[in-house]
C-alpha cells in the first residue's frame, strides 16, 4: 500500500505504539481487500465494547492500546453491557459491573466519547454526505452509508479503534463509488406501515437476495425510525450494508437490469419466521436500534396510566433519556413499572437464563435473543408490544 509521509511515521513507530499497533493492522487489512491507499475518516464509531463479548483478552488489548494511544477524530462508543450509572436496576452483578467500567475508562483515556449508544448519528456523531467514516455496528453502517450518504465499511471493535487512534482507514469496499451502484431493481409491492414491517422487509431481502445491493422502487414514505430498523434487520439477515430506496435515499445509482419483487406474502413469512410457539411474554424490549426520542414519546402515549406485568426494558441513548426525563416522557413509563435502559441493550448485556420469551418489534433483536440468549421471540409492532408487557401474553394480529 502506499502510505503518506505521516501515515508512514505512525506505522515506523513514531507516533507511540498504540498508533504503530493501529497502522499496523490497517496496513494488513488493506493488503488483503486490495487498497491501494488510506482515506481520512471524518468520524469512528466503536463496536465490541461489552465487558460480555470482550471478555479479559479484549480488555487487556485496550489497556494496552490505552497507554498511549489517543483517537484523532470524533469517535463514539456502541452500548455497553449495562446502564453505565444504573445497572442495578437492570439487575446486573456487582462483579461484571466493575469490568465493564474498567474497558469503560480505558476507552475514555484514549479521548473517545463514552456516548454507548448504536444510534450515533442521533446523538452527535453525524457525518455529511460522501463523508469517508470507519465505524463499527451493522446498523449503524448501514444507516450511515444509506440514509446519511457517508460511507463505510462494516469495521470490527480492533479495526475501528485502529481507524480512530490514527484517522485513517484503508480504501476499498464502500469507500469506493464502483461498489456502491444497486446490483438488483426490487419492487415493493408490500404496504409497509411501521418499524416492525420495515424490519420484516429487512428480513425478506437478506434471506431472498443475500448480499446484493439492493435500489427498491414502489416505497413511497418511510421515517427516519423505519429506516434505522431497517438498517438493522438487512445485514443481520445476510444483506448487506448499503440499500437505495428511489426516491428516499441520497445516493445516485444507475438502475440494475436484475429485477425481484417484494409482495406482502415475503412481509407475511417473515413475522411467521420471528414468532415462536409460545402465549407467554417475559420480557419485553424496544430500542433495537436505540429508540429515539419520538419512539420514547410514542411508548410513554402507550403506557400512560397502565401498569406492565413482564419486564420491559425500552434501551436508549443517555443524552436521549434526558430529552424524555425533560418532557416528562420518562416519569410516565417509569410509573408502569417500565425501565428505560441507557448504555446497553437486551443483546449486549448478560442475560441468559433470565427469561424465556421476549417480545420486540426488531427483526434483529429476535436475533440475538435466540442466538445469545436462547430466548423464544414475540415479533410485532410497538403496540403489540406494549399490549405484551402489561398482560404478559402475546396477541396475534
Ligand atoms: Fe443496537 Fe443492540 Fe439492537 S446494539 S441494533 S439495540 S442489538
Amino acid at each position: 500500500m502506499k502510505l503518506t509521509a505521516e501515515e508512514r511515521k505512525m506505522y515506523e513507530g513514531k507516533r507511540g505504539k498504540a498508533a504503530q499497533t493501529a497502522m499496523e493492522i490497517l496496513v494488513a487489512l488493506g493488503e488483503i481487500y486490495g487498497a491501494k491507499n488510506m482515506v481520512p475518516v471524518s468520524s469512528v464509531q466503536v463496536s465490541g465494547v461489552s465487558y460480555h463479548n470482550l471478555g479479559d483478552a479484549g480488555l487487556e488489548f485496550l489497556e494496552e492500546q490505552a497507554k498511549d494511544g489517543k483517537v484523532r477524530v470524533l469517535t463514539t462508543l456502541n452500548p455497553a453491557g449495562m446502564d453505565l450509572d444504573d445497572w442495578k436496576k437492570l439487575g446486573i452483578s456487582d462483579d461484571f459491573a466493575q469490568k465493564q467500567l474498567t474497558v469503560i475508562s480505558a476507552f475514555a483515556k484514549m479521548g473517545i466519547t463514552v456516548s454507548c449508544t448504536c444510534t450515533p448519528y442521533l446523538v452527535g456523531n453525524l457525518p455529511r454526505f460522501n463523508d469517508h467514516i470507519a465505524w463499527g455496528e451493522s446498523s449503524a453502517v448501514t444507516f450511515a452509508n444509506s440514509v446519511l450518504g457517508a460511507r463505510t465499511n462494516r469495521e470490527g471493535g480492533p479495526s475501528a479503534l485502529a481507524a480512530a487512534l490514527t484517522g485513517k482507514t484503508p480504501a476499498y469496499g464502500l469507500h469506493l463509488d464502483e461498489n456502491r451502484q444497486a446490483q438488483l431493481h426490487v419492487q415493493v409491492k408490500a404496504k409497509l406501515n411501521s418499524t416492525s414491517d420495515f424490519s420484516a422487509l429487512g428480513w425478506a431481502l437478506g434471506k431472498k437476495f443475500g448480499n446484493k445491493i439492493p435500489l427498491m422502487t414502489g416505497i413511497k414514505h418511510a421515517t427516519i425510525d423505519e429506516l434505522k430498523s431497517l438498517s438493522a434487520a438487512l445485514p443481520t439477515y445476510g444483506g448487506p450494508s448499503l440499500f437505495h430506496i428511489k426516491g428516499i435515499t441520497p445516493n445516485r445509482t444507475k438502475k440494475p437490469k436484475e429485477t425481484a419483487t417484494i409482495t406482502e406474502d415475503d412481509i407475511k413469512e417473515a413475522y411467521k419466521a420471528l414468532n415462536e410457539e409460545s402465549d407467554i411474554v417475559d420480557f419485553v424490549a424496544i430500542g433495537c436500534p436505540h429508540a429515539s426520542i419520538n419512539e420514547i414519546k410514542k411508548i410513554a402515549s402507550l403506557l400512560e396510566g397502565r401498569h406492565v406485568k413482564a419486564e420491559f426494558w425500552i434501551a436508549t441513548a443517555r443524552q436521549t433519556k434526558e430529552l424524555a426525563d425533560r418532557a416528562g416522557y420518562s416519569k410516565i413509563i417509569e410509573a408502569s413499572g417500565a425501565k428505560i435502559a441507557c448504555d446497553t441493550c437486551m443483546a449486549v448485556a448478560p442475560l441468559k437464563g433470565r427469561f424465556r420469551v421476549m417480545a420486540i418489534d426488531s427483526a434483529k433483536g429476535c436475533y440475538y435473543a435466540r442466538g445469545s440468549n436462547g430466548f423464544k421471540t414475540k415479533f410485532g409492532t410497538l403496540e403489540q408490544c406494549i399490549d405484551a408487557a402489561v398482560t404478559g401474553k402475546w396477541n396475534p394480529k
